[in-house]
């Protein structure tokens, strides 16, 4: 585990600074307005620990019942507007917290939004949860202890301090002393508390985590028998948290009692060395009753500074998650002059395009096809080969590191990102459906769409028929990522989304490999009327696709092998010849004339 090594303190205070600067300064007047008032309550403190000392001395001298009666109203008087003013100070300081809990959680996911592919798979989105729900929290709460700590706390301990030492500087002296011994103490405990509750928030993490995948995952994990191995992660994830919780159990509360003994020890040793004074040396009882009244009361503020670098370490620990994603730049987006991709024919390009997803791995190397409008061109070849990375940089989910990808003459890395994407339907093999209705689901394809236009194109993607079997129809909530239905129906939903967007260009990823043949045949006469007069791009597994298309493309260790329609590549030598027979069997080959061996 790190120690707090100085470059730890310097990161510490400059995040500290920065949340300052950037939260602080947009509520400049809440907090003030909260600093005032808590400042008020601090004086009232300090004056009412003040005014002890003419109340004891004038009961001790037997002053008129009056004067006493009056002071019992302003110590009464007091203490209610403290109560009033701090009142108002913490119902402003959650009100500006909660306000920036927001503001954090909106900044934060506007910017996981605008974050490229690439982040999304680098991370597991649990990490993200845990971000906007627990990290926002800690921002607020840091800010809350700073400002509580620097106006109340600070100054109701400088307020009671000077009431001591106006009574009797040597005691006064003499009980700060114990102040650096109990500063020491907490200090080392403070330190077992972060790091165990470090290590405890990664085990929440983790809790999510397994939670989330066990979910998702619920039929993997009951078909393989797989509950007891969850069983088993989820039981190590719990015991690091139960053990971490349990270490900061310890600290917190060994921390009372240790500086409850301190202060004890403190408090006797003034009341020994009053007592003696005002008996042998004849002070005056009044000053020394204020005096214990004081050190009493800077007793829970004392304590609050000393557990306030603990509030921060978490502050900053949510901070740095924070920052982490704000300070990585937003990769999703346009130059804002990038004009608007505008489309006639719809003509896709690929010109030498390289592609690698880690530094030194190519994934692609020197990629160009063609894609005619009103044509089908099919991208077909062994897993693994690159074809659905050349379907992610047609969206620009990533950017190629050289050569250019080309609609109608317009190099789509200097478009308009979202008018790019607009003119596109993409539909993939793992069909992803939002939680809500089919309604919903096929709306997702466009913002302005009436129902008619929904129906219309849930009757193009032969999904009308099953939609309106279910008795609630299109208002039957397809279930969490859709699981309330079958493959093929999710499938012919995604295609009615796409049809609804009735974009000229159509991206397919396997659309119909997870299928059965019977459903596959209905999606793959959904597919053929949403390809009609449009560019489609399809990787293709199925004999049918794939014989059907106008251009074929062999896409082989991240290059373009072969490529001509079906009937001349399979009558060459070649990948092409060879991963057909593999996929469909000889049979399907016509015999073409072989070379005479020699
Ligand atoms: N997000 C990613 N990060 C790193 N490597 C990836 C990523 N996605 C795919 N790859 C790699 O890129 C290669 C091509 O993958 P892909 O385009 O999915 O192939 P295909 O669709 O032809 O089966 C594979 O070797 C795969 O391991
Ligand atoms: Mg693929």
């Amino acid at each position: 585990m790190t120690s707090d090594t100085s470059q730890d303190r310097a990161t510490s205070v400059s995040i500290l600074r920065r949340l300052v600067q950037e939260h602080g300064r947009d509520h400049v007047w809440a907090y003030a307005g909260a600093a005032v008032l808590l400042t008020l309550a601090a004086g009232a403190t300090a004056l009412s620990a003040y005014l002890l000392k003419p109340v004891v001395n004038g009961m001790v001298a037997g002053t008129d019942f009056k004067q006493l009666r009056m002071l019992a109203w302003v110590v009464a008087g007091l203490f209610t507007a403290r109560g009033i003013v701090t009142f108002l100070s913490i119902l402003i300081l959650a009100r500006t917290g909660n306000r920036i809990v927001a503001n954090v959680q909106r900044r934060l996911f506007d910017h996981l939004v605008r974050q490229d592919m690439q982040f999304f798979h680098e991370h597991h989105s649990t990490e993200f949860m845990t971000r906007l729900s627990y990290a926002a929290g800690t921002v607020r709460d840091t800010l809350q202890a700073l400002i509580l700590c620097f106006s109340r706390d600070m100054l109701t301990l400088i307020g009671l301090i000077a009431v001591m030492f106006f009574h009797d500087p040597l005691l006064a002296g003499m009980s700060l002393v114990f102040l650096p011994v109990g500063g020491y103490v907490l200090g080392k405990l403070i330190g077992r508390i972060r790091r165990s509750a470090r290590r405890s928030y990664d085990g929440a993490g983790q809790i999510m985590q397994i939670m989330q995948e066990t979910v998702l995952g619920s039929r993997i994990v009951k078909s393989f028998n797989l509950e007891d191995q969850m069983r088993k992660r989820m039981n190590g994830a719990v015991r690091i948290v139960e053990k971490a919780s349990n270490r900061v159990a310890a600290s917190v509360a060994l921390s009372g009692p240790v500086s409850d003994a301190l202060a004890g020890i403190a408090i006797g040793a003034v009341i020994f060395y009053g007592s003696w004074r005002i008996s042998i040396g004849g002070a005056d009882p009044g000053s020394f009753f204020s005096f214990i009244a004081a050190l009493l009361l800077a007793y829970d503020p004392a304590k609050r500074l000393a557990k306030l670098k603990l509030d921060i370490q978490n502050g900053v620990t949510g901070a740095q998650l924070i920052y982490s994603i704000l300070d990585r730049p937003a990769r999703e987006t346009s130059a804002a002059d990038s004009p608007a991709l505008k489309l006639s024919g719809g003509r896709v390009e690929l010109d030498g395009v390289t592609f690698s997803y880690r530094p030194g791995e190519k994934v692609l190397d020197g990629v160009s096809l063609v894609a005619e409008p009103n044509q089908t061109t099919a991208l077909v070849g062994p897993s693994g080969g690159g074809k659905s990375t050349i379907i992610g940089l047609l969206q620009r989910f990533y950017v190629p590191h050289s050569g250019t990808i080309a609609m109608d003459g317009q190099d789509i890395a200097k478009v308009d990102l979202q008018s790019l994407r607009g003119q596109i339907a993409f539909v993939s093999q793992d069909v992803f459906l939002f939680d809500g209705t089919i309604r919903e689901n096929i709306a997702f394809g466009r913002q302005d769409a009436s129902d008619e236009d929904i129906i219309a194109a849930a009757q193009h993607a032969y999904a009308h028929e099953f939609i309106t079997r279910f008795s609630k129809g299109y208002d039957t909530s397809v279930g969490e990522s859709g699981a309330q239905l079958s493959g093929g129906q999710k499938q012919r939903i995604a295609i009615a989304r796409a049809m609804l967007k009735n974009a000229p260009i159509i991206l397919l990823d396997e659309p119909t490999a997870a299928l059965d043949s019977e459903s596959e045949r209905i999606v793959q006469q959904a597919l053929d009327a949403l390809r009609e007069g449009r560019t489609t791009i399809v990787v293709a597994h199925r004999l049918q696709t794939i014989v059907k298309a106008d251009r074929i493309f062999v896409i082989q260790d991240g290059g373009v092998v072969q490529s001509g329609k079906h009937a001349d590549l399979v009558a060459q030598e070649g990948t092409y010849r060879t991963y057909f027979s593999s996929q469909f069997g000889e049979n399907t080959v016509p015999i073409a004339p072989r070379p005479a061996a020699g």
